[in-house]
């Protein structure tokens, strides 16, 4: 709530009545046009946080539709209403003014849309780095893996004991449903019931700039060590990726990562190919 706005909104409403009762009589349309802008100034400017201009619209063609159902419920005011519409048109005296009204409402859209033009799109303050080079090598439960030449090792599987491949994937499927997909989504787009809520916003696996171009050693390390590991280049936004080897064994993270480019049909990048 602007609470002094809304009190100087207020005032000035008093004081047009204080006026209108007192020395002129203004008819009900002037009234409502008062009324429309002053309930319009409260939604605009007087509540805090600022209301989105879509709930203005929606809330101004209410009170669009409210004033018109008061001001057609007595067939006096509403004939009166009409006369003096009726009248602003067809009167001589209100020519110029008229033509005024006629120039100036094209004349306000077009600086609303030129305005509009006018502000381009800000870019983030600095730019991110999406995939960083990985270290050399991660120490994981104690033990170092070299990214370089570490391989996922159940890959092999897939070609020599197949059954024992789709234990694999299964396993890696129960790993995701139960740890990922609140991010990155049922299906994998980073659409997942918390997703909305970060910035940046979780992996969209796919995305073919996400897994199918990366290899299985990268990942392992992304889904190890999370955002706090991530380099300092690729952290100036807060990446809200949980460093997993806290939770996974080593083996349930080579089954999830097996899992994602099953469900996604990517191919992991062959090892040794440069980023
Ligand atoms: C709390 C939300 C959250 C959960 C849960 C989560 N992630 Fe993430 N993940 C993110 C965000 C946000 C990013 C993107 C930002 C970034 O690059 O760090 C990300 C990025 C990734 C990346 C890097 C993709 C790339 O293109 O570099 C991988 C791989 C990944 N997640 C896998 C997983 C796996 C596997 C799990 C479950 C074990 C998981 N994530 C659970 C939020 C989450």
């Amino acid at each position: 709530m602007n609470l002094l706005v809304l009190l100087v909104i207020v005032a000035a409403l008093a004081a047009l009545q204080l006026v209108a009762t007192r020395w002129v009589t203004v008819n009900r349309l002037a009234w409502m046009a008062v009324w429309w802008v002053a309930i319009y100034l409260g939604l605009a400017y007087g509540i805090n946080p600022p209301l989105p201009s879509s709930i203005i619209v929606l809330f101004m063609a209410i009170v669009t539709l409210a004033l018109a159902v008061y001001l057609s419920a007595d067939s006096d005011e509403l004939a009166s209403a009409v006369q003096t519409v009726t009248a602003f048109i067809v009167e001589k005296r209100f020519r110029v003014a008229l033509l005024t009204v006629l120039a100036v409402l094209p004349l306000l859209v077009a600086l609303k849309v030129y305005t509009n033009l006018s502000n381009p799109p800000q870019p983030p303050s600095s730019s991110r780095t999406i995939h960083p080079p990985p270290p050399a090598s991660i120490i994981f439960d104690g033990t170092a893996i070299d990214l370089a030449t570490a391989n996922n090792p159940y890959r092999e599987l897939e070609h020599t004991d197949p059954a024992a491949f789709a234990q694999h994937v299964e396993n890696g499927r129960r790993v995701y449903f139960e740890n990922c997909f609140y991010c990155h989504g049922d299906n994998m787009q980073g659409a997942g019931m918390f997703a909305h809520g970060y910035d940046p916003i979780p992996a969209n696996f796919n995305d073919p700039t996400t897994i199918a171009m990366l290899q299985e050693s990268y990942l392992f390390w992304r889904i190890a060590k999370g955002a706090p590991g991530l380099p300092s280049e690729s952290t100036p936004w807060s990446s809200a990726m949980p460093a997993w080897e806290n939770f996974l064994t080593e083996e349930e993270i080579w089954d999830v990562i097996i899992f994602l480019y099953e469900f996604t049909g990517y191919e992991p990048r062959a090892q040794g190919m440069p980023h």
